[in-house]
């Protein structure tokens, strides 16, 4: 099966061809991704209607170079999807009319992926890894752990209360200074650190019961201790002392929830032993390094996809499109693009939250 993605759900705009050469084996013959970082740098994080009109001006071209580096014509396409939601709607209404107009034009099936879901099935695109896993999700909007039973099949035994991981490593970063985005310039600051004990800072919701997150008392930590700093511009090496304490802060409480969503995973799967990161903060290498000690520990194998395919690429969307299309799932033109698209719509609101976070 052959089949074209498209992700333009937040302020990458990106096309992908991927087939499964009917061996089930994915590969990836096109995976091209332009980041719009130079156009939201000034403001420190992403402006949705730039972000929506740039992937206007850049679609057509990026399908046409996925197109031309894999050498397949619309003819010999399965099928085309695109990222239907969750994300920044002027964005997803973008890519969603150009799937729609590839298919309508070329007679093929149209298939509207979850945003989440291709984070979620993103791994088995380079890796064997079989249902039932357990799944860390964490991006810059997103931060979960669910029970992936199938395509479409999810269970989610915890969720952020409040900032998704990604979101408090931007916000810290931009507190400190460092820039946009935050997440990879961070844990590169933090890698430069001499004296990594010197902040104490909190791990928020460690010791509790069940596998929820909490994300903003750390950011606000990271705040109160930048304050406490001498006045005017800080020093280096404070910055990076102080991210290397977040990112250790982070790490041990991924930790201590991911310890406790083993225990439930096992209740329901007793053989399940695959601990699955995915999403653009996966890309951290201490975190990976944490969270893989950590399964090991408690006898499950950890897996996360290549670096490049952690943050957010349209192959996760053509991989999870070709998935669908095998489980049946496929979409007419009627698809309304969901700003909002929960991946286990039965699960009751997290204890605490404000409403914000599905
Ligand atoms: O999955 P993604 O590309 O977009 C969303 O769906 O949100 O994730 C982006 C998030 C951002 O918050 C970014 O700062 C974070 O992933 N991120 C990282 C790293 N690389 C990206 N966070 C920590 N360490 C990294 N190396
Ligand atoms: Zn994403």
């Amino acid at each position: 099966m052959l089949i074209l993605g498209i992700e333009t759900s937040c302020d990458e705009t990106a096309a992908s061809v991927v087939t499964d050469v009917g061996t089930g084996e994915a590969r990836i013959l096109s995976n091209v991704v332009l980041s719009q970082l130079d156009e939201h740098r000034p403001y420190g994080g992403v402006v949705p209607e730039i972000a929506a009109r740039s992937h206007l001006d850049h679609i057509d071209r990026l399908v046409k170079q996925a197109m031309d580096e894999a050498g397949v014509s619309y003819k010999e396409l399965d099928a085309v999807s695109a990222t239907g939601g969750p994300g920044l709607i002027g964005g997803v209404i973008v890519g969603v009319m150009t799937a729609k107009a590839i298919a309508l034009t070329h007679s093929l099936p149209f298939i509207a992926v979850n945003h989440l879901e291709g984070h979620a099935l993103s791994v088995r695109l380079t890796e064997q890894v079989e249902f039932p896993y357990l799944l860390l999700l964490v991006s810059g909007g997103h931060c979960q752990l669910l029970s992936v039973e199938g395509v479409g099949q999810y269970k989610r035994l915890g969720t952020t209360i409040d900032d998704a991981l990604g979101e408090a490593f931007d916000k810290s970063a931009k507190l400190l200074g460092l820039g946009y985005p935050g997440g990879p310039l961070l844990e590169k600051a933090a890698e430069k650190a001499t004296n990594p004990d010197r902040f104490k800072l909190p791990r928020p919701m460690r010791g509790r019961p069940g596998c929820d997150f909490s994300f903003s008392g750390l950011k606000t930590a990271v705040r109160t201790a930048a304050e406490k700093l001498p006045p005017g511009p800080f020093k280096e090496e404070d910055l990076n002392d102080l991210s290397s304490a977040f990112q250790t802060a982070a790490g041990e409480t991924l930790v201590n929830r991911c310890t406790n969503a083993i225990k439930m995973f096992k209740e329901d799967h007793p053989k399940g032993n695959t601990l699955v990161v995915a999403g653009g903060v996966a890309a951290n290498k201490v975190l990976r390094t944490r969270l893989e000690v950590m399964a090991k520990k408690n006898g499950f194998s950890m897996v996360a996809p290549p670096l490049a395919l952690c943050t957010d690429n349209a192959a996760m969307i053509a991989w999870a499109g070709l998935e669908c299309f095998k489980a049946g799932k496929i979409d007419n033109l009627n698809f309304a693009p969901r700003p909002r698209w929960p991946l286990d719509p039965n699960a009751p609101k997290a204890a605490f939250a404000g409403g914000k976070k599905a």
